[in-house]
């Protein structure tokens, strides 16, 4: 028997289930009935089906009941519901509760095998993959240049091996997205990514965060609590800004390194964590090395496999896909068409980029939002790229308003990002190029203002 074509039928009519049996069986399906959704449920309970097709109105419990039992017993498994008078509601609580297809009858057998073939389909499809929980790191690296091709050859040799990585660069290179492709595409993609930046780990947590603590180890240590590190057991850890890091914590991530063995605050004894470790610095560490800054035998035990990203303007030639590729990006998730003047274009690839591809990109971002008529010319990129908020709202706002009106029109720019980001005050404040934090203020001194 072929269990891979097993269906379960739920229908309470019997001429129906007649029917419905005969035209299945004909194509080679094994079927199984229920006459009602009780008899349903216990069916799903002691067995597998890829497909379900189920009635929707039958006495006390109804299809839907089915559905969410199916679903939540194997959540590949495709439900298909049919009625003779659907409603709104019905359609919708089937959506929500993941049916595959809604039949409403009477319906042809052609359409019937037409669905529960697309179903099984379905059903034996290998999962797909989740989506990453990052939204502003995602699709493939762009850029041909050799630089990048560098680049690519780096990721490839490296991300099937276990070795610690150091990835440096200017900011806004794509030191997060080489970290993140060398994880994804080796052994441990399938585990996690832990990403702690090491910047925002000054105070004297740092090392709790990092190795844990046992109850006790200080005022307040209830329980005990584990570290980042261990978090990370079984996959990656990406340790950003690593150069931020006090020294007293660097030895001890030194040891770290050298013994794979993590001890928690307070513990005497240490244990074995397996985590690969993915470090990058937008500093340059043999310089901090210089001034005392950062250890030596750290340095050395980071740079055995390590990666300059060479900053944009370096790699002009690149400039025009990435570009194109931040364009549709934006007109996609704005929903605005946007066509760049060759005047335009040329004042992209001759800027200096000091923010790189990160700046690149969020100049694009300002460009889709604020181009009015969807042609952007050399005017509109060069107010882009004037500093940011200030200078770029003045110089971008019809001639007739005054200099004198500079934080009205700060206003009128803050509001406008605003509206085109529906709110989101964290991708505000990215676009206009200025801290969350200083954005808060910005808005709550327009509130205070206003009343
Ligand atoms: N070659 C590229 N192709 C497409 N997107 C890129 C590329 N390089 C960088 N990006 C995008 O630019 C942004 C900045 O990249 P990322 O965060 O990796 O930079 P970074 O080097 O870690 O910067 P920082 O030092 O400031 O942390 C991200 O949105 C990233 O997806
Ligand atoms: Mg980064």
């Amino acid at each position: 028997m072929d269990t891979a074509k097993k269906i379960l039928i739920v229908e309470d009519d019997p001429a129906v289930v007649i029917t419905l049996t005969a035209a299945l069986e004909a194509e080679g399906y094994t079927v199984a009935e229920a006459h009602s959704a009780e008899q349903a449920m216990e069916r799903l309970d002691g067995e597998d089906f890829p497909v379900v097709l189920t009635d929707i109105y039958m006495e006390r419990k109804t299809g839907l009941d089915v559905l969410h039992r199916a679903r939540a017993l194997n959540p590949s498994c495709s439900v298909i519901l049919m009625t003779g008078k659907g409603s709104l509601e019905t359609v919708i609580e089937s959506t929500r509760g993941g049916a595959f297809e809604y039949l409403s009858k009477p319906f042809s057998v052609e359409r019937l095998l037409e669905t529960v073939r697309g179903a099984l389909r379905a059903a034996l499809a290998p999962e797909p993959e989740p989506a990453p929980a990052d939204d502003t790191i995602r699709g493939p690296m762009i850029g041909n240049s050799p630089a990048m091709i560098e680049v690519y050859k780096f990721i490839s040799r490296l991300a099937p091996t276990e070795a610690t990585v150091l990835l440096c660069g200017e900011t806004g290179t794509g030191k997060e997205l080489v970290a993140k492709l060398i994880h994804q595409n080796g052994p441990r993609a399938r585990a996690r990514l832990v990403v702690i930046d090491c910047a925002a780990l000054k105070d004297t947590l740092v090392e709790t965060e990092l190795f844990g603590a046992v109850r006790g180890a200080y005022t307040g240590a209830d329980r005990d609590r584990s570290g980042l590190l261990e978090v990370a057991a079984g996959g990656t850890v990406f340790l950003d800004e690593i150069g931020e890091i006090d020294t007293p914590i660097q030895l001890r991530l030194l040891r770290f390194l050298e013994e794979k063995e993590i001890r928690p605050v307070g513990s005497t004894a240490s244990r074995k964590v397996d985590v690969r470790v993915i470090a990058a610095s937008n500093k340059e560490l043999g310089a901090l090395v210089g001034k005392g800054l950062f250890r030596e035998d750290l340095w050395y035990r980071l740079n055995v496999a390590s990666l300059e990203i060479p900053p944009l303007r370096r790699r002009r030639e690149d400039i025009p896909r990435l570009v194109e590729h931040f364009l549709r990006e934006f007109t996609k998730a704005y929903g605005r068409p946007v066509r760049l003047e060759n005047g335009a274009l040329r004042l992209l690839l001759e800027h200096a980029w000091p923010g790189n591809v990160r700046q690149l990109r969020h100049v694009l971002e300002k460009l889709v939002i604020l181009t009015p008529g969807g042609v952007v010319d050399a005017g509109a990129v060069g107010a882009a790229l004037d500093a940011y908020v200030l200078a770029g709202a003045a110089s971008a706002a019809p001639s007739s308003k005054s200099l004198t009106d500079l934080s009205a029109l700060e206003e009128e720019h803050i509001r406008k990002v605003l509206e085109a980001t529906a709110g989101n005050k964290s991708r505000a404040a990215a676009i206009l190029g200025i801290e969350r934090k200083t954005l808060y203020r910005k808005l709550e001194r327009m509130e205070a203002a206003r009343k």
